[in-house]
């Protein structure tokens, strides 16, 4: 845990610039919950015991009106909920409106993966941000619901197929770079909307950088393949792009991956049903097969599986990256 950053009863430190407001409103509620909580069952206890029916007790009459009573319960409550919505309302709007000069970045949900698109065209599985600077994210899903939740930074929105939504956040503090040695920890980043089977396995980390080491992160990003044999930039690719979360590369055909184990695959012929068939067919799986698993997942569908896989569009996997990983799979024994 940071030692600058605040951490609240119920929530992780906080790691952005919202995050004292969501955590200052949510205790104000809390704490008065529980104060009034407490109050009324007293109250009704003490009133138990003393105005209970028992021998010898003089049943009185109800009183019918007390102005002082009633103008007190009702201006009371009626200032401390005006003052909740004033302040949730307020934060709400800033939570809302990002500032002109925010940094955008794509961000990508899929059964069941994350994908982070960045301005100079370079991805990760991995979110990675400048510090004390305002960055928007622009949310899409490529299938069903997802929601894009981060704890650290108190933003939660959903991803919905078909639209775009957004949300913006400022950073406080970097972290480190995902070695568990470093004082300053990767955020947890979750999908916190039931996607189906790998729901609770659609994670990611969430680096936060100084601005001159996110340009040379990015930079790197950008030509990750760049000095790699097409072998070691196929494996890198198929791994940075989510592959891994559905296909197995150790001939592991449990229930743990969705889609077929691809190592020893080249060139063997698999049964397939082409889209619109009714019976199925024999392909091979080469160099274009494999494009137009990627491109058009749904155009022929191993038989035995369901058609589950997203598409990717050149936008999120380049045709050079698919090189790459066909080079990769067909190293795989
Ligand atoms: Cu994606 Cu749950």
């Amino acid at each position: 845990m940071l030692a600058d950053a605040s951490s609240s009863l119920f929530f992780p430190p906080e790691q952005s610039t919202f995050a004292a407001d969501v955590d200052g409103l949510f205790d104000f509620i809390y704490y008065l919950s529980a104060f009034f909580f407490i109050a009324i069952i007293a109250v009704m206890i003490l009133f138990v015991l003393r105005y209970h029916r028992r021998k010898g007790h003089v049943e009185q009459p109800s009183a019918s009106h007390n102005e002082v009573l009633e103008i007190t319960w009702s201006v009371i409550p009626s200032i401390l909920v005006g003052f909740i919505f004033f302040y949730g309302f307020t934060k709400y709007l800033d939570m809302r409106e990002p500032p002109d000069n925010a940094y955008e970045i794509q961000v990508i949900a899929k059964q069941w993966s994350w994908q982070f698109i960045y301005p100079n065209g370079a991805d990760s599985d991995e979110l990675h941000i400048p510090v004390n600077q305002p960055v928007r994210f622009i949310l899409q899903s490529s299938d069903v619901l997802h929601s894009f939740y981060i704890p650290a930074f108190r933003i939660k929105m959903d991803c919905v197929p078909q639209r775009y939504t957004n949300t913006w956040v400022i950073a406080k503090d970097i972290t480190g770079e995902g070695k568990d040695n470093s004082e300053h920890k990767p955020y947890d980043l979750f999908c916190a909307e039931y996607c189906g089977k790998d729901h609770s396995r659609m994670l990611a980390k969430v680096y936060v950088h100084e601005q001159s080491d996110f340009d040379a992160w990015l930079e790197d990003a950008a030509n990750y393949l760049e000095g790699k044999t097409p072998e070691e930039g196929g494996k890198l690719a198929f791994e940075k792009k989510g592959c891994t979360q559905c296909h197995s590369v150790t001939g592991d055909n449990s229930a743990k991956y969705a889609g077929p184990p691809l190592n020893g695959q080249w060139g063997t012929e698999r049964s397939v049903i082409a889209r619109g068939a009714s019976s199925p067919e024999n392909v091979v799986m080469d160099e274009n097969y494999i494009r137009e698993s990627v491109r058009e997942p749904n155009a022929k569908v191993v038989v035995g599986r369901k058609p589950i896989m997203p598409v990717f569009t050149p936008q999120q996997l380049k045709d050079n990256e698919i090189t790459a990983i066909i080079a990769y799979l067909k190293s795989l024994k």
